[in-house]
């Protein structure tokens, strides 16, 4: 543990109780949880987020009000190869049913607008990156692209596109392909392909633990904050459907929170994993990742942390961000 974090909230007395029994920071942290400005931080932090989708002026109701041209404005004109391929009997996992994930009313799934809704609240998510969401997603696409070519790369739970575009845009000769289980989010990213006129990209709706693609059918898979979105089950079909699509000496890149580099951190981000109402994000940090892939059989595989963008790092700057992590690991050759 990083004392020196303590030491800037002031909080002596954990920092004493800390000293006493280093191996068990649980006892700090217990004493942190009952401090006034920790409450603070807690309330707002959840509140904030919830107001900011379901409050009076709330992203929901806001959108709600203006349904109809916004639900118009995503419909597709004509019938064109940008249009998203929907299966409306699809079934949707519970643990995706069953919680309004980011606190989202109706999660992504539930409103023909909710893509929309989930596209605005997203701007307010990733501090400095504004509305965008550059920065991030094209880091990632400049961690992956080391002069390697592709022919055939797969965004998995691809929301609207954010994550999906910068690969599209920067193998313009490649074919990629974004799945998602959300309708909404899906007919948005087909909208925004179409606008940028950007035709090597397609969209599906597809659960990512069971697709519909052949054996062998990608050189790279990626994913970009979804490994915490499901439960540790579906992470492992996940790894397994991912290995049975990727061709050998195929690669897969994933984008999420993971190497957390202290306890604080990890009291903090499993905090905000409760009351941010994503429970996954608990269970993704607490498993052993690095386990779970190889023992799918892949190999070269490599957790590291990731700067989301310039001058974010947890040695540079004490104060607290997501545990980006870029997870990255490929499928033997033979
Ligand atoms: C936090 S969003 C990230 C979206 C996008 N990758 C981005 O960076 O903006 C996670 C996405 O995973 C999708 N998702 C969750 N479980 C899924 C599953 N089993 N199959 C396919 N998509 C899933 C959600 O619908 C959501 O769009």
């Amino acid at each position: 543990m990083n004392l020196t974090r303590w030491d800037k909230l002031e909080i002596t007395e954990e920092m004493l109780l800390y000293q006493k029994s280093p191996e068990r920071p649980a006892k700090a942290i217990k004493a942190l949880e009952k401090k006034t400005l920790y409450r603070y931080f807690a309330w707002l932090e959840r509140h904030l987020q919830k107001m900011k989708y379901s409050g009076p002026y709330g992203l929901a109701p806001y959108h709600s009000e203006r349904r109809s041209d916004l639900a118009k404005s995503i419909k597709a004109k004509r019938k064109d190869s940008y249009l998203p391929e929907l299966q409306p009997d699809l079934p949707l996992p519970n643990y995706y049913k069953n919680i309004d994930t980011h606190q989202h009313p109706g999660g992504l799934w539930s409103d023909e607008i909710a893509g929309i809704v989930y596209e605005r609240g997203a701007r307010s998510t990733t501090l400095l990156l504004g509305d965008s969401h550059g920065d991030l997603h094209s880091s990632l696409v400049d961690y992956i692209d080391d002069g390697h070519s592709y022919e055939r790369i797969l965004d998995m739970g691809c929301g609207f596109g954010k994550s999906t575009m910068p690969f599209a845009q920067r193998f313009p000769n490649v074919q990629v392909e974004g799945i998602d289980l959300s309708a909404p989010c899906l007919t948005l990213a087909a909208q925004n392909a179409r606008k940028a006129k950007q035709k090597n990209v397609h969209f599906q709706q597809m659960n990512l633990e069971k697709t519909n693609y052949d054996d062998n059918s990608f050189d790279l898979i990626t994913s970009t904050m979804m490994l915490h979105e499901i439960p540790t089950k579906a992470l492992k079909n996940m790894l397994d459907e991912a290995y049975r699509i990727l061709r050998p000496g195929g690669r897969m890149v994933h984008l999420d929170f993971h190497v957390i580099p202290d306890e604080f951190h990890r009291f903090l981000h499993y905090g905000h994993s409760a009351r941010n109402n994503e429970p996954y994000m608990r269970t993704l940090g607490e498993l052993d990742l690095e386990k779970e892939i190889s023992s799918k059989g892949f190999e070269n595989i490599d957790l590291r942390q990731f700067a989301e963008s310039d001058d974010t790092d947890f040695e540079l700057d004490g104060a607290w961000r997501f545990p980006w992590t870029a997870i990255s690991a490929t499928k033997p050759t033979n």
